[in-house]
Parts: structure tokens; C-alpha cells; sequence
């Protein structure tokens, strides 16, 4: 029988791995296989779709795809197969580390102004709202990509939990209602979009009955056809039709050529740990690597828990100036990876940062003050008995994408186009700033700020990531800084949480992320701070202790998700 349990509890089957260990040998030992498969995402009903695969003897990847598919059919909001993703995979027969690049393409007609009027104006909404805001959905062709590539059971089995949850419906809850109720307006002007997700126009009641059977069709059309589902034929040419009829330039031609990108992970080291974590065109892997590498240059032990968070934001603040400047779409920008990552250059930037006060943004280089929008995206991760894990980041950028559904296909476009840099040095909903490096152009990827990240001892694994925006990149630091120390993924997935990107120049932390006295010696170092009126992140996180023998998830407490260990 399956049993289920939380993290903490001592399996039958760990203790006689540590009594099998102890007489064996006198010298370290280390598990090959995980003792128990674990999943922890964002939604009860995903991490069950996991489960359900994994007990049907599909692999990690597999139970990646059942994860996934569900996610984007209980939290439309984050997710979704009209939005992308980034897949981090480790395959344990090989050691095979890829990062699969499921993330959204610019249209063919898109062009570098295409969100700005005759006056070179920003216009807002276009870039967030509508089937003008969406770029190429990744989504699907990554699911086919991991089925064919890395799984074990027919794409259809792996997506049969998503099929069922979107023809017999979900619950909403009372974060999907507070979500929704966010949402209300702009899902409204979508009358496809506001009859899946609202109940006579408002949000619906909590415990009401999301059904998505259009959804459910086209998840099917991807089990039976693979990428000609989705891409080309019916489903294609519904898309295309509707999008051009509310203004989107998307084309059958778009669709066709979409493909996943299979990306050699960023790999960094911190005191002892291997990071490996998500390559552009997310800006995650990089902008972690150059923090944890200056950071490295101080002793963050001995240092007062005020002391400790200055340098940490000091070390952000750096990192992300570096993303604004630098960091686009590897296959159209000329990425200076080595440079960024670069010993000595981080060891130099290291020097300047000053133990007695915070250095202005603006003597980095220049960039105006911007507002701070939703947060929103989803994460899993996955690790199977095999050592296979995975972790996975999937969007469809802000609450509930563009809020546009194709009539017939229950698909949710995304508004991952507003990732882009619509205009230099102008913030997106992240307030997040960029130049050239992250300009719009045709089949390009927006850079993103997607974090699936791995983090690996001699003896110990971690998988992990958040949603989040922005705040992704510092919530995945603060947790990989957690695990050098030793700390458990109940920690990880609790620690309050502060961020820092460059511009704007001020340092952001999460309701009760700092202490009344923290705060007071970080504005006395010449901080700017600003807290956020609520708690932030949605972290799901799984350590193999392989010294131990023993498997430990959790799931954020400031989510609904679920994390699993089963035996
Ligand atoms: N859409 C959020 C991100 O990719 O960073």
C-alpha cells in the first residue's frame, strides 16, 4: 500500500539503510537510490497527479509532465498550456543535467516598438492584456519534449490527471477566489476567458466547480498528436483566427516553428555547495551565481544578522544591475556568460561593497524608479527512487496571462511579451529594467527571472524554486544560503524573505521579513526600504539527504500546496 507521509518521520526502510551502512563500511556512506519518491507543487491536486504517476511506474520525468499539465489546469493564474516553462532535469543513469527551454517566442510580426504609441509612449495594457501580449506558448512542446526524451510512459497516460481535472473540474479556493477577484475587470473584457474563470461574472464562491472541457479536448489533442495537436491543425488554426480578430499577431507559421531548446545549466559553487541552476534566457542562474560568488568573499558566519543582510542585498543589488545591462535571449544577444561569472571580476565587485553603507543604485549605472506589480508563475519539484529529479518553473507571467481564452480551446494566452524590455530602461510589472540585450524581435525569448535550481553536496540534494517575479532570483539565494548552512527544506520554504534589484534602489522584504532593529541599522547604513504589505513567494522544495538515506519535502507555507514523501 502507498503511504503518504510529511517530511521527518524515519522510514522502516531508513534505518535499515543506516544499519546496512554502518556495517559495510567505516567511512562515508552514500545512497545511490532515494529511499522514497517525493513531489512538492504549488496545488494539492498536481502533487497528487505526481504521485499517481509515480506509483504507475512512470519515472520523475513523467510525473514532471502530470505535475505540469495539472498546475496549468488547477492554477490558471500561474500557469498554463497557452503559457512556458523551464524544465531543470537531472537524469540519474547518466548524470545528464539539461535545463529544457519551454519558454515563450516573440510572433514573426513582432518588432522592438510595438508597445509604444506615436510619441515613443509606453502603452501599458497592450503588453499585458489581450492576444497582443502573448508570445508563442512553450508548454506543450516541452510535455512532448520530456515524454519523448526522458520518460518512460505514453504522453497520454502522463496527462490523463489534467484530462480529468479539467473535464470534472476543481474546487476554487480561497486563493483562487481572492486571485480571480483581482482579475475580475480585466477577465471581463474577455467574455471566453471570464466564463471558465468567473461565475456570472464575479468571482465564484469558494468550493465552486471550475470545469474547463474545451481544455480538456485540447489536452487530449497533445496526448494523441504530440506537437501537431497543438501547433498545427484545428487547435492552431483557432488560435491564430481568434487572436487576429482581437488585435494579436500570432500566425500558423509561429505555431509550426516553435521549439523547445535543451540549455547547459549555469553551474556555481558556494563554500562546498554545486549550484546548478536555470541558463538565459532566464536571468536566475546568472544573477544567483555572481551574488553567492561575491558573497564568498565574505565570512557571512561571523557576521550579525544586520551585517549578514547587507551584504547579501549589496551582493544582489550588484547581480542585478549586471541582468539590466547584459542578459537577453542567448540565441540573439551575445550573452558575456564567462565575463559575468568571471573570479576576479566578481571578487572586484566584491571590494566595493562597503560594510558601513549602501551604495547607491545610481553610481552603478542610471535607471528610473518603477512600481511593483503582481507575482505570479508556479513551481514544482520532483525526485523519483531512481535519483532522477526535476525541477520546473512555469508561467504565464502575470495573474491569469493576458486574461484571453480562444473560444473552443479553453487555452489561456500568456503576457510573457511584457518580459521583454518594451522600451529601454523602462520597468515592466516587475519593475524590472533592461536595454538592447532584452529588446523585442521576432522568434526571440523574453529574459526571464525563472529559477529551477539544484543544489548539490557530496551528500546531500536539493531541488528547488519559487514564484515570484523578480523576487524568484532572491528567494532561490536565501535558500541556497540556507542549505550551505545545513538547513532543511522546512526552512528554506519558511525563511523571511528581502530582495534587492538594482533599481529600484531600495531594499523590499516580505511582511515581518525584517526584524523592527534590522530595519533600523539597514536605514542606518543608507538603505532604502520598503516592506511589502503581505508575505511573498511560493516556494516547493525537496532535500535528498544521501547520508541519511532519507527524503524531506516541504511546501511554502504562504501557498495551498502539497509536499510528499512516499515511501
Ligand atoms: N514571467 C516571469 C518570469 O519569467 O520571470
Amino acid at each position: 500500500m502507498v503511504s503518504i507521509v510529511k517530511e521527518k518521520r524515519i522510514t522502516t526502510a531508513v534505518a535499515s539503510w543506516l544499519f546496512a551502512c554502518v556495517l559495510i563500511s567505516a567511512g562515508p556512506c552514500r545512497a545511490e537510490r532515494a529511499p522514497a519518491h517525493a513531489v512538492a507543487s504549488a496545488h494539492p491536486l498536481a502533487t497528487q497527479a505526481g504521485v499517481e504517476i509515480l506509483e504507475r511506474g512512470g519515472n520523475a520525468f513523467d510525473a514532471a509532465i502530470a505535475v505540469s499539465a495539472a498546475l496549468g489546469v488547477v492554477e490558471p493564474f500561474s500557469s498554463g498550456f497557452g503559457g512556458g516553462g523551464f524544465w531543470l532535469i537531472h537524469r540519474s543513469d547518466d548524470g545528464k543535467q539539461v535545463m529544457i527551454d519551454g519558454r515563450e517566442t516573440a510572433p514573426a510580426l513582432a518588432h522592438e516598438r510595438m508597445y509604444r504609441d506615436a510619441q515613443d509612449n509606453v502603452i501599458r495594457d497592450a503588453s499585458m492584456k489581450g492576444p497582443l501580449a502573448a508570445g508563442i506558448p512553450g508548454m506543450p512542446a516541452g510535455l512532448v519534449h520530456l515524454a519523448e526524451h526522458y520518460g518512460r510512459l505514453p504522453l497520454r497516460q502522463s496527462l490523463a490527471p489534467a484530462i480529468r481535472y479539467a473535464e470534472q473540474g476543481f474546487k476554487v479556493t480561497s486563493r483562487y477566489h481572492r486571485l480571480a477577484a483581482y482579475m475580475t475587470d480585466t477577465l471581463n473584457q474577455y467574455p471566453a476567458a471570464a466564463g471558465i474563470f468567473l461565475q456570472n461574472g464575479k468571482p465564484p464562491r469558494i468550493g465552486y466547480q471550475v470545469r474547463q472541457e474545451d481544455l480538456a479536448r485540447t489536452i487530449e489533442a497533445i496526448a494523441e498528436k504530440g506537437l501537431d495537436g497543438f501547433y498545427r491543425g484545428p487547435i492552431a488554426q483557432r488560435m491564430v483566427r481568434e487572436a487576429r480578430k482581437h488585435g494579436g499577431i500570432w500566425s500558423l507559421e509561429d505555431l509550426s516553428a516553435y521549439r523547445v531548446v535543451e540549455r547547459e545549466p549555469i553551474v556555481a559553487s558556494y563554500r562546498g555547495t554545486r549550484i546548478v541552476s536555470a541558463p538565459p534566457p532566464s536571468s536566475g542562474g546568472i544573477v544567483m551565481a555572481q551574488a553567492l560568488r561575491m558573497l564568498e568573499q565574505f565570512d557571512l558566519d561571523e557576521m550579525s544578522s544586520v551585517q549578514r543582510k547587507h551584504h547579501i542585498v549589496e551582493a544582489m543589488r550588484r547581480a542585478f544591475r549586471d541582468r539590466a545591462v547584459f542578459l537577453g535571449d542567448p540565441d540573439f544577444v551575445d550573452v558575456p556568460t564567462d565575463r559575468l561569472l568571471d573570479q576576479s571580476y566578481l571578487e572586484g565587485l566584491a571590494l566595493t561593497i562597503d560594510a558601513a553603507n549602501a551604495t547607491p543604485s545610481d553610481i552603478l549605472g542610471n535607471g528610473p524608479a518603477p512600481p511593483q506589480a503582481g507575482t505570479q508563475t508556479t513551481h514544482f519539484s520532483v525526485l523519483d527512487k531512481e535519483g532522477n529529479r526535476v525541477a520546473g518553473t512555469l508561467s504565464v507571467n502575470t495573474l491569469f496571462g493576458a486574461c484571453f481564452v480562444t473560444q473552443g480551446t479553453g487555452v489561456l494566452f500568456n503576457n510573457e511579451m511584457d518580459d521583454f524590455s518594451v522600451k529601454r530602461l523602462t520597468p515592466n510589472a516587475y519593475g524590472l529594467i533592461g536595454d538592447e540585450a532584452n529588446a523585442i524581435a521576432p522568434g526571440k525569448r523574453p529574459l526571464s527571472s525563472m529559477t529551477p535550481t539544484f543544489l548539490e553536496t557530496p551528500e546531500r540534494i536539493g531541488i528547488v524554486g519559487t514564484p515570484g517575479g523578480s523576487r524568484i532570483i532572491s528567494m532561490v539565494l536565501l535558500a541556497a544560503l540556507d542549505f550551505a548552512d545545513g538547513g532543511l527544506p522546512q526552512s528554506w520554504v519558511s525563511l523571511r524573505r528581502f530582495h534587492h534589484q538594482y533599481q529600484p534602489d531600495q531594499v523590499q522584504f516580505e511582511l515581518h521579513g525584517l526584524t523592527e532593529f534590522e530595519q533600523q541599522r539597514l536605514a542606518g547604513l543608507g538603505h532604502e526600504l520598503r516592506e511589502i504589505s503581505r508575505r511573498y513567494g511560493n516556494m516547493q522544495a525537496i532535500l535528498w539527504d544521501q547520508a541519511e538515506n532519507r527524503v524531506y519535502s516541504a511546501s511554502d507555507p504562504r501557498g495551498e500546496g502539497l509536499a510528499v514523501v512516499v515511501e
